[in-house]
C-alpha cells in the first residue's frame, strides 16, 4: 500500500470508531452504557426544568402514566399540545426500559414490582440500591438539590452513561 493511502485507512478507521463510541454503539447492547437516543420533541420539551432523563431509564408503563398526567407533573404544569405529546410519549416507550438489552436498564426494571408504577427513577429499588452510600444531606447539598437530578454527579448522565469514571459528586 502507498503510504498515502495507509494514511487514508488509518483515519477512516479512527473516524468511523469515534463515531461508534459517540453514539455509545460499542457498550450501547448488554453493557453499561445505556443506548442514548435522542428525539428532537423531547429534546426541547423536557430539557428546560431538568436534565433529560433517557427513556432506558424507567419502564413504559411509568412513561405512560407521566405523559398522560402532565399537567400535574410533580407541581408544574409541563402540558404539551397532542402532537407533541404523543410523539415524546411514542419516543419514550418505544426506548423503555425493558425493551432495552442494556444491564442498566433491564435491572432498573426488574428492581419494580409488577404492580408498581413510579413516576421517579429515584425511587427505584434500584437506584436505591446503588446510592445507599449517598448520604441524604448530600444530595441535598445547593449543588445537587435533590436526587433527581442525576447530571449534579453523573457528568454524562444525560447520555445515559452513569460509570464510575464520569462521577464527580460536587461540594
Ligand atoms: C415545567 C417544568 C418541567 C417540565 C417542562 C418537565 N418537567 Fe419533569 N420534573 C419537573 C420537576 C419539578 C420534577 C421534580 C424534580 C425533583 O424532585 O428535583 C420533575 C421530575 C421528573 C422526573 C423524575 C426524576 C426522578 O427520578 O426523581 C422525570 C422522569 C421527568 N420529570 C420527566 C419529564 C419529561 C419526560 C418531560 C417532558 C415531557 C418533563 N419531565 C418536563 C418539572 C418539569
Ligand atoms: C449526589 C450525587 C449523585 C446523584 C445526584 C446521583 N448519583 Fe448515581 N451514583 C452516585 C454515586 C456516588 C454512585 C456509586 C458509585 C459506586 O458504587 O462506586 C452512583 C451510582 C449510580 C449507578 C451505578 C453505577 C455503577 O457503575 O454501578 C447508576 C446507574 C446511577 N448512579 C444512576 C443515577 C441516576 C439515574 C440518577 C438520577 C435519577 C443518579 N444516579 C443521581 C452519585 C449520584
Amino acid at each position: 500500500m502507498k503510504k498515502w493511502m495507509q494514511f487514508l485507512v488509518l483515519i477512516s478507521s479512527i473516524t468511523s470508531t469515534s463515531a461508534l463510541l459517540a453514539s455509545g454503539g460499542i457498550d450501547g447492547g448488554g453493557g453499561n452504557t445505556m443506548t442514548s437516543v435522542t428525539n428532537a420533541k423531547w429534546k426541547a420539551e423536557c430539557s428546560s426544568c431538568h436534565m433529560l432523563y433517557q427513556p432506558g431509564l424507567l419502564p413504559e408503563r411509568s412513561w405512560n402514566k407521566m405523559m398522560s398526567g402532565l399537567d400535574k407533573h410533580f407541581g408544574e404544569n409541563a402540558s404539551l399540545d397532542a402532537a407533541t405529546r404523543d410523539e415524546i410519549t411514542h419516543f419514550l416507550v418505544t426506548n423503555s426500559a425493558e425493551k432495552s438489552t442494556n444491564r442498566r436498564s433491564n435491572r432498573i426494571n426488574q428492581s419494580i414490582p409488577a404492580n408498581a408504577t413510579p413516576l421517579r427513577i429515584s425511587e427505584t429499588r434500584y437506584f436505591m440500591s446503588k446510592h445507599d452510600e449517598v448520604s441524604p444531606s448530600t444530595f441535598q447539598r445547593k449543588s445537587i438539590g435533590s436526587a433527581a437530578n442525576c447530571i449534579a454527579c453523573h457528568k454524562s448522565a444525560e447520555k445515559g452513561d452513569f460509570s464510575e469514571s464520569q462521577i464527580r459528586i460536587p461540594r
